[in-house]
């Protein structure tokens, strides 16, 4: 008998296999924990919630959740980033539950995510933080029962502290994307690639020579720098950040305001987190053609609301590309409907990044599992020991050797006599 699910085709089942077992090839470390999870099952008969974008490597992290014996359910975090045969392959080959579907409406999102609450979760994980939002306003008779979350990404992490900081937060949890081996790797090399992966899978446009606008220099946006830069693009830097500006200037990049950025960009991509940072003044004073796209969590950046307003018609190009008709004659592209465009129109991360993420979010469930009743409703960042393992881990999968400390160099970095 087949698990609870709603997805798009069952049919796809042994595609999604395929896959998943290609994206494990580059996903060592989750690999070893797997193993270790299947022999000591730390998350025995605990049931999870997961909200997460339904790609090869997710499905590599729910596999080892099970085996580490979760009684696990999975919905999307992003209407449009499920790959279907993985959906597919979860539940028919996997037997792990899955409600979603790509290019679900918005309603048909926040079913599945309801869905995904139905088996009363004692742990979340969140990519977004839609689970404990969707927990915390019409689901609150479900709280006493979570013990703990972990949450993966920027934009969630900014949202449960300020929760946290209301006295609204109902569980502790953990804060993924804090780790080193997460926001340094995850956010600057898989936001960094597969966001120009989306932008040309969706447009088959040549980077070189064209101005590429980068809006917000954080780890993603300096990932993104850098790759356009490796395409050969000239990069344009915007920010709000005094530091993060200078350290754009001095990698290199030309840095602006937004507000004459958009007069230049042929490209624009936002990772910000916030809202509007292209809005309507600016799109009035682009270029006819300019190419947009989103790289943040939410649709929010670009302002779409706006565009719309400005515009006497709109149609479909290609896969994930919109033409948006200008009332003065311009057009401007809009790519993957101006959500994560390295998931709408790309497929997200590459595994060998997603390999440590996903590292983060097993022992992240597991240290959460062992220790909420240690902690207290805030959000918690997980311990060194478990950053610096995964990067042994890692370096030694890859191969790569490194120096330790002699005890004699121990030794001066702990005392205070030692000069010149
Ligand atoms: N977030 C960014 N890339 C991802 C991927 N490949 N799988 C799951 N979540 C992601």
């Amino acid at each position: 008998m087949t698990v609870p699910n709603d997805i798009a085709n069952i049919a796809l089942a042994q595609d999604g296999v395929r896959r998943i077992e290609w994206a494990e090839r580059e996903m060592p470390v989750l690999r070893l924990i797997r193993e270790r999870f299947l022999r000591e099952k730390p998350l025995k008969d605990i049931r999870m919630a997961a909200c997460l974008h339904v790609t090869t490597e997710t499905a590599n992290l729910a596999i080892a959740l099970r085996d580490a014996g979760a009684d696990l359910r999975v919905c999307a975090s992003n209407p449009l980033s499920t790959q279907d045969d993985v959906a597919a392959a979860l539940v028919a080959e996997y037997g792990i539950p899955v409600f979603a579907i790509t290019g679900e409406d918005n309603e048909t999102y926040y079913r599945h995510i309801h869905q995904a609450l139905e088996h009363a979760p004692q742990l979340t994980m969140d990519d977004g933080a839609d689970v404990v939002a969707v927990l915390h306003k019409d689901r609150r008779d479900l709280l006493p029962g979570v013990v703990g979350g972990t949450e993966e990404t920027t934009t969630g992490v900014i949202r449960l502290k300020a929760m946290a900081a209301d006295g609204a937060l109902g569980y502790p949890i953990v804060a993924i994307n804090e780790s080193d081996t997460k926001h340094l790797f995850d956010n600057r090399y898989g936001t960094g690639q597969s966001t120009v992966d989306g932008i040309i899978r969706a447009t088959n446009v040549l980077l070189a020579g064209k101005n590429f606008v980068v809006v917000g220099y954080g780890w993603c946006g300096r990932g993104v720098a850098s790759r356009a830069r490796g395409m050969g693009a000239q990069v344009i830097v915007t920010e709000v950040n005094p530091v993060k500006a200078l350290e754009a200037v001095m990698d290199g990049y030309r840095v602006m305001p937004i507000a004459d950025a958009a007069r230049e960009g042929d490209f624009f991509v936002t990772l910000t987190g916030d809202l509007n940072v292209i809005d309507r003044e600016h799109l009035e004073s682009m270029k006819d053609g300019a190419i947009l796209a989103n790289s943040g969590h939410f649709d929010s950046e670009i302002n779409l609301k706006a565009l719309t307003a400005m515009s006497e018609g709109r149609r479909r190009i290609r896969d994930s590309v919109e033409e948006f008709r200008l009332q003065d004659g311009r057009k401007l592209f809009l790519l993957g409907e101006g959500r994560l465009v390295n998931l709408a129109a790309a497929e997200g991360h590459p595994a060998a990044v997603m390999d440590m993420s996903f590292a983060n979010q097993a022992l992240g469930a597991e240290w959460i599992a062992t220790n909420h009743h240690k902690l207290t409703n805030a959000v918690y960042e997980l311990p060194d020991e478990i950053d610096q393992e995964i990067a042994r881990l890692k370096l030694h999968a890859m191969g790569v050797r490194i120096d330790y400390l002699t005890a004699e160099q121990q030794k001066y970095l702990t005392s205070w006599q030692e000069g010149t």
